[in-house]
């Protein structure tokens, strides 16, 4: 391509992306990625201002207003703010600053998160909300008062002590959890989505219909400082801020004043921790020189602050491509479908695989090969895919089907209806599910067997010395010591590490298993409930749905996985080959409310079916018998019921009706 060609090709994506950004409210791509191509455009123009033209990107100041709104001059301009992205950029921002103030002081700062929503700018006349405005290109801004006046967090009035003119700046955004409901009705009524919070609470401010934006969540916190006439302002940031909250104004709570570049970096570190559950969207946080006599001094560059600078944490989303996507078989035959991408820097790592979850999802996002897509890894949530950009999209690019056959063993792949997960059916003949569960069941939280790590078990299975978890308890220090890197020292640690793997607890035993749905919570209730293994294996699927919270969906799943001959029998080997427990006391049981009471059901109850009836009893610790006797504390009867009433009218026993019963569950 020539250099003009290619030039035009850039200038073309960035008005394109402007459009959908500014206009629509819609990014087609992530800020890094539109940041990127303009920072190439700008690079081709450095180097050859005689293709520079009037019609390029960046000879135009982005968000100009809308021609709708009205348009608002600033008194005083809305800088932005430069950006600092290592920790030796912060340091290099304090020692100009006291560079600057010549001085070898600590500096003090007021930190602030960095808001993701935009920037607006709220006149006040003698107390009174006259203009509100966006930040527009910083000199000149939308109006947007009607819309602005809607919202909770804007004071129609100033209340306290407050100068007779006064332009506050905030930031409007939308939370996470009403970004959440309002896209969820949205949905509701088949309207569109928006990607993000931001764009959520531009689209909003940005209606021309005041009474849209009314029905919109959408919050402000303010900050800053415009022009000020009649009345004078405290010597620091933080009593400004102070002053700010007298006023009526709502600011973010998560401010501080820090000292230093130590004092910066510990404020920095702690909101990043913390940043997943503010519960609102910040990209950074800002570090302001606190007193306005510096602040003063230190003036200001072209178009930011030199007392000021946003610390950003690394981009969340990036765009990438898909090489491929795989099947993943996990420890209970679950297939999982997995991106490979063309590695990609994205929220501080490198990323090259991305879940897409199940099936459904996706079909859902309907991701392909060669398809371009925008990966996000938030927090230290895994990274996903989250969306695919449509318009790059390779011509015959076909979207994968779920395989009727596993990946790894060639079983059947079967899918439940209305199971969002497809299965191998192969068990411990697939590989891959022998590999898994063995991990599963080694893991710290289950058998915890000492250094056994996953490549470990890959090694072991497919050397065929491992098949079943039991057979971890046949190997030999001199087995282990042929394996690829490993030492007849590490051979015998390890050796010693299985072997005191096998006195453990029953609801470590129980969990290690890996019944399919038996998480760490359901084997420790189920431990509790039975006290022990035999009665569990030989517990019907209504005894095993007596316990607490335990379902018939995991009955069944506890039901077939105890009664599977194959599976029974690996239990038994562990056993043979040394596995205990102590057997604990029942615990929960004996707190049950029926406890030690034994009940006999008789009668077409009101509500309850017999066997409803049966089951809550033994939930909630009763016993059930068939007949009446001297040991029957209840009888709950019904409607016809016939000779065991009357046998324990004869007895003296107590009778009692579903009512009754549910008064003694406290249900009603
Ligand atoms: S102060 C002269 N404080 O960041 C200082 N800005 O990159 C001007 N922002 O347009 C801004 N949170 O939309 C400041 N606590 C905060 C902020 C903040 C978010 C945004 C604001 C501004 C942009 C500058």
């Amino acid at each position: 391509m020539s250099l003009r060609a290619e030039l035009d090709a850039l200038k073309a994506t960035l008005a394109r992306y402007d459009h959908r950004y500014y206009v629509l409210d819609d990014p087609e791509v992530p800020d890094a990625e539109y940041d990127r191509l303009m920072q190439a455009l700008r690079d081709i123009e450095a180097a050859h201002p005689e293709l520079v033209s009037s019609d390029s990107p960046t000879q135009r100041v982005s968000g100009s207003p809308l021609k709708a709104f009205g348009e608002v001059t600033h008194r005083v301009s809305m800088l932005s703010l430069d950006n600092a992205f290592l920790d030796a950029d912060v340091e290099a921002f304090d020692r100009r600053v006291r560079e600057r103030l010549e001085t070898d002081d600590t500096i003090d700062y007021h930190c602030e998160p960095k808001l993701d929503g935009l920037a607006i700018s709220l006149t006040y006349v003698d107390g009174r909300l006259e203009v509100g405005a966006t930040r527009g290109d910083g000199v000149t801004g939308e109006d947007v008062t009607s819309n602005l006046r809607t919202m909770k967090s804007v004071p129609l009035r100033l209340t306290g002590d407050f100068p007779a003119l006064v332009e506050v700046r905030g930031e409007v955004f939308m939370s996470d959890a009403g970004f959440a409901r309002m896209n969820r009705e949205a949905l509701a009524r088949g309207e569109k989505t928006f990607v993000n919070p931001r764009n959520a609470a531009a689209g909003s401010l940005r209606q021309l219909d005041p009474a849209i934006t009314a029905t919109r969540p959408l919050e402000a916190f303010f900050y800053g400082i415009g022009a000020v006439e009649g009345g004078a302002l405290p010597p620091t940031h933080a009593e400004f801020v102070a002053k700010l909250r007298l006023w009526g104004l709502r600011t973010c709570p998560e401010t501080r004043v820090a000292r230093g570049v130590d004092g910066l970096l510990a404020y920095y570190r702690d909101i990043g921790t913390r940043r997943p559950t503010l519960g609102y969207q910040i990209d950074g946080v800002v570090y302001k020189v606190n007193a306005f006599q510096q602040q003063r001094e230190l003036g200001f560059l072209a178009r930011a602050p030199r007392w000021a600078i946003a610390h950003k944490f690394p981009a969340e989303e990036a765009l990438t491509q898909v090489r491929e996507i795989e099947w993943q078989v996990g420890r209970t035959g679950a297939l999982t479908p997995v991106a490979r991408l063309e590695p990609v820097f994205v929220g501080g790592v490198t990323v090259s695989n991305a879940t897409l979850h199940n099936v459904d999802e996706l079909t859902r996002k309907d991701v392909r090969v060669g398809d371009t897509v925008v990966i996000r890894r938030a927090g230290d949530v895994i990274p996903e895919v989250a969306r695919v950009i449509p318009e790059r999209r390779p011509a015959g690019a076909i979207a994968p089907l779920l395989p009727a056959n596993c990946p790894v063993c060639g079983s059947a792949v079967k899918r439940i209806d209305g199971e969002a997960v497809a299965r191998c059916s192969g068990g411990y003949v697939c590989l891959a599910q022998r590999k898994e569960s063995v991990k599963h069941f080694a893991a710290r939280r289950a058998m915890d067997v000492e250094g056994l790590g996953d490549k470990l078990v890959d090694q072991l299975v497919e050397a065929g010395l491992v098949e079943s978890p039991a057979d971890l308890y046949r190997l030999t220090s001199d087995t282990l010591a042929q394996l690829d890197r490993m030492g007849e020292k590490s051979a015998t640690k390890l050796a010693k590490a299985i072997e005191s793997s096998k006195q453990t607890t029953l609801p470590r035993f129980l969990f290690a298993l890996g019944i399919p749905n038996v998480g760490e919570a359901t084997a420790l209730a189920l431990a509790e409930h039975f006290g022990d293994l035999p009665p569990l294996r030989a517990a019907s699927l209504e005894q095993i749905q007596a316990v607490p919270d335990v379902g018939p969906v995991v009955a069944e799943s506890i039901r077939n996985f105890l009664g599977d001959a194959r599976l029974a029998g690996v239990v038994d080997q562990l056993l043979e080959l040394g596995v205990r427990w102590e057997v604990q006391a029942r615990s929960l049981g004996e707190h049950l409310p029926l406890s030690g009471k034994t009940f006999v059901c008789t009668g077409t109850l009101p509500t309850l079916g017999r066997s409803d009836a049966e089951a809550l009893i033994r939930k909630h610790g009763g016993k059930v018998t068939g007949s009446v006797s001297k040991k029957t504390d209840y009888v709950v009867a019904g409607a016809d019921a016939g000779s065991k009433l009357a046998k324990a009218e004869e007895l003296g026993i107590a009778v009692i009706g579903e009512d009754e019963l549910k008064r003694m569950l406290s249900i009603s």
